[in-house]
């Protein structure tokens, strides 16, 4: 190949290569050891002095610019391995969202039941004082029903504070709410209260020391036992979809009288008996009563005027018979792993 050749071809390869490796190929053939170019460059010394003086620039300035073509190239090369094309016909990448935490899902599905049946929602505050926590639900300073709940008292921060305001704790309970609601609202009453509770408890498969309570209250006139059942069996019916029976055991709450456990039959194996319900066919599953005289009494209601019923279920209790979750702390891990099941 003779110069002019060289200088036609090698810019419109170098122009054409569509990888390094061809680049690198080109430089080879016409730079390299045994390339054309150098080939020319090296047969300069046997060429008479006039020959030289005309081809020598020539050959030189050609080497140069077919070196500096090269690098460019390179360079523009890279560039396209670092930022490779958009393939606009490639399929999506799913983008991952978030959602709702599964304790929460259940409160909104167990909040629409409730709405469905006239019921409104309330709130409270986690941080409470002894008075709603205890005393008002019938639970004087002395009383030892309060050992059922095992506190998380606040220090109070000053002597003065101490006298201003009584003694503050975590609820244990979301019953305070009860009080909370009868003290500024009249009957009747229809409310639910979902909220966070905490105990002072070693936490096991199912015991933590933060749960999720849902509170009930029902007040108004000529309220009986017989209103709670039916609310609380078109509540588990719905909740579980199918038709699960409803049994009530005798039980003890200082804020009701009479006062039960609610059992529901094992929706997992309706009674015959499996892992969940220990065999027994039945999971225990809310406490509940009718509203004590003494309650009425604490928010300044006449309890000759009203009756009604309360009750509390364990959101966390419900999701893991719902959803056959073994163990209560695996709500509170974080852990993704279980959260992305739901
Ligand atoms: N507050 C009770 C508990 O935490 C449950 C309960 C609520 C019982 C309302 C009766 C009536 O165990």
């Amino acid at each position: 190949m003779n110069l002019e050749e060289i200088k036609k071809t090698a810019p419109i390869e170098i122009q054409n290569a569509s990888g390094l490796n061809e680049l690198e190929n080109i430089r080879i053939k016409y730079l390299g050891r045994r390339g054309s170019l150098t080939e020319i460059l090296k047969s300069l010394k046997n060429l008479a002095l006039n020959q030289k003086k005309k081809i020598g620039p020539k050959a030189n300035s050609l080497r140069e610019s077919l070196e500096k073509l090269i690098q460019e190239k390179k360079q523009l090369l890279n560039q396209v391995n670092k930022f490779p094309p958009i393939d606009i016909t490639a399929p999506g990448k799913k983008k991952e969202i978030g959602h709702l935490h599964p304790l929460t899902q259940l409160e909104e599905q167990i909040e629409d039941i409730f709405a469905s049946l006239g019921f409104s929602i309330a709130e409270g505050p986690e941080i409470e004082d002894e008075f709603h926590n205890f005393d008002a639900l019938n639970m004087p300073a002395d009383h030892p029903a309060r050992d059922m709940w095992d506190t998380l008292w606040l220090k109070p921060q000053t002597q003065n504070l101490k006298l201003k305001f009584q003694n503050l704790l975590l609820r244990t309970h979301t019953s305070p709410v009860q009080i909370r609601y009868m003290e500024k609202n009249q009957p009747p009453i229809r409310i639910i209260a979902p909220g966070r509770v905490f105990r002072y408890e070693a936490s096991d498969a199912s015991h933590e020391i933060e749960f999720h309570q849902l509170e009930g209250l029902m007040v108004d006139k000529n309220i009986s036992f017989a209103n709670f059942k039916s609310v609380v069996s078109s509540f588990l019916k719905r909740l579980f979809s199918k038709n699960v029976e409803v049994r009530f055991r005798l039980s003890y709450f200082p804020f009701v009288e009479p006062g039960v456990e609610v059992d529901v039959s094992c929706p997992a194996c309706d009674k015959k008996g499996c892992s969940l319900c220990n065999q027994s066919g039945w999971l225990e599953i809310a406490g509940a009563g009718m509203v004590h005289p003494k309650v009425f009494e604490a928010v300044g209601y006449n309890p000759k005027d009203w009756q009604g019923f309360a009750f509390g279920f364990g959101i966390d209790r419900v999701a893991m018979i719902k959803y056959n979750i073994p163990d209560i702390r695996l709500f509170y891990s974080g852990d993704l792993r279980f959260i992305k099941q739901f």
